[in-house]
């Protein structure tokens, strides 16, 4: 399988006063192409921290980050947003769409910011929202508002997705509904997906299971057949 992300013996370290607090310590992952990794790890592990190094968000205090055989943790900051700009999408818990505008403009904007020519309709409708196309976001529930957020990142079409705990603030049937939504935008576009959570069950819907701990990563599972997001156990 092709490697399309290699983090070489990464270490976070956050200066706390004049103490530094190790966040990672020594995590070597690859990512292949077209995947979805789940991360799991109970609170505190490293997790976030983990995704926001990868994705360049935050800075390595030691190792490699290296997408294609290029190292981003070596990237100037105008650099680097550029390349995440282009290359990556983004989901978190909270969904930081545009309030003044209804869904389809809030999937332009998410187009806007990649090169890509992309057919906004067709995502609208890969995350089953076409009925609430002209909705604005008090009019929609949390579930849908995070569809919404799925399909502006995807309108970019990223190489790859990093996802922060993208069903904490859904329920179960909702939450269900948005993890179908990007595990068909797995299918249909290919993209690489990196999801983090501590809700076991979702572990289930990957190709490969992350596991944290105090930092590290101890254990990488092989999942041999994906489990259908409506069938995993919640919780
Ligand atoms: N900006 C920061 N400054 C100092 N310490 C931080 C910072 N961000 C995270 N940490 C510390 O790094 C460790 C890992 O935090 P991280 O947010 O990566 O955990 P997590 O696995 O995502 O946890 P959760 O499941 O609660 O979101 C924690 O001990 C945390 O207190
Ligand atoms: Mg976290």
């Amino acid at each position: 399988m092709e490697n399309l992300i290699e983090i070489q013996n990464v270490y976070k370290t956050y200066q706390l006063g004049k103490v530094g607090s190790q966040a990672l310590s020594d995590v070597s992952l690859c990512v292949h192409k077209g995947e979805i990794i789940v991360i799991l790890g109970p609170s505190g592990s490293g997790k976030t921290t983990l995704l926001n190094v990868i994705s360049g968000l935050d800075r390595v205090s030691k190792g490699k980050i290296l997408y294609k055989g290029k190292n981003i943790a070596k990237y100037r900051d105008y650099r680097m947003t550029q390349f995440r700009k282009k290359n990556l999408g983004f989901i978190f818990q909270t969904y930081n769409l545009l309030e003044h505008l209804n869904v389809y403009e809030n999937v332009l904007v998410g187009a806007s910011l990649g090169k890509a020519k992309v057919d906004i309709d067709q995502i609208i409708d890969t995350v089953g929202l076409k009925r609430h196309k002209k909705k604005y976001m008090h009019q929609l529930s949390g579930g849908e508002q995070q569809r919404v957020s799925i399909a502006r990142a995807l309108a970019k079409n990223p190489s790859v997705m990093f996802c922060d705990e993208p069903t904490g603030a859904l329920d179960e049937k909702t939450g269900k509904i948005v993890l179908k939504s990007l595990v068909e935008a797995n299918e249909k576009l290919g993209t690489t997906m990196i999801i983090v959570t501590h809700n076991p069950g979702i572990a289930l819907i990957g190709d490969r299971i992350v596991r944290m701990n105090s930092g590290k990563i101890v254990e990488v599972k092989e999942n041999k057949s994906r489990m259908n997001p409506q069938e995993i156990p919640w919780g």
